[in-house]
């Protein structure tokens, strides 16, 4: 029932010339998905550029990488909801592991960021996920629902399908380290039931449930056997067509 989604997160990467690149040669290996999504989240500069080469191709959406909950104003390097409905935007992702940690981020700023995308149409890609210590500490669970709580709190959800989660540890990002599938099973499953308590069962259903962290072709197959795991969140192994190719064609 739940889509497949296949998303890229190219952070601070990539030239137009490289994004143009990409991009033609990711099309050629991927036709036309059936049953399966995918999205490109690539830096704003890159938006319209990118946007145009998938506008052929609706399977695979456009997302921004963070907006501003303001809708325009005063805000000095910001980017809005209105602004990336403009681009052509689907999706925008939220409370990334690095924005937290980089910029300050935190599970307030989260949640007005989430219903300012909602409120102009957009499917925000909510991120959650612990540190190194928290997890050795045994506080995994513990640390995602309260980023959860405080991210979706006030929410009003009228359907699943207009948030999707991410459930990213934060010392599996970028360092070739996974979380077995089955442990990103277990407390996904525990974001569904949270989510259930929430917003109640039937929505809990519709919510897409990402994993993220050194996703790449070897182990993708592995997570997206599991039940709970209804896509993942690329960082590394998404800038390259053959590699982000290979993830959205996972058996
Ligand atoms: P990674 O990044 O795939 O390079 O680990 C994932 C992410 O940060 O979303």
């Amino acid at each position: 029932m739940r889509i497949p989604l296949l998303a890229a997160n190219w952070k601070m990467n990539m030239t137009r010339r490289e994004a143009r690149v990409m991009v033609e040669d990711l099309l050629a290996r991927v036709g036309d998905l059936r049953d399966r999504e995918a999205a490109i989240c690539p830096p704003f500069h890159l938006l319209s550029e990118v946007g145009s080469l998938l506008a052929a191709r609706p399977s695979i959406r456009l997302g921004g990488q963070d907006l501003y909950w303001k809708d325009s104003g005063a805000f000095t390097g910001e980017v809005s909801a209105p602004m990336l409905r403009d681009v052509g935007c689907h999706f925008v992702i939220v409370g990334h592991s690095e924005r937290r940690a980089l910029f300050g981020e935190t599970d307030s700023s989260c949640a007005q960021k989430v219903t300012a995308a909602q409120n102009h149409g957009l499917v925000p890609i909510l991120c959650v996920g612990e540190t190194l210590e928290e997890r050795e500490a045994g506080r995994t669970q513990e640390r995602v629902v309260s980023q959860f709580r405080g991210a979706l709190q006030g929410l009003a959800l009228d359907s699943g399908e207009r948030l999707v989660v991410a459930y990213e540890p934060i010392w599996a990002i970028g360092t070739g380290k996974t979380d077995s599938p089955e442990e990103a099973n277990r407390t996904m499953s525990l974001l569904r039931a949270t989510l259930a308590e929430l917003f109640g069962e039937r929505i809990a259903a519709q919510v897409r449930l990402l994993y993220g962290g050194s996703v790449k072709p070897e182990n993708i197959d592995a997570f997206m056997a599991c039940r709970e795991i209804d896509g993942a969140l690329v960082g590394g192994a998404s800038l390259k067509a053959e590699s982000f190719a290979r993830i959205i064609q996972f058996q």
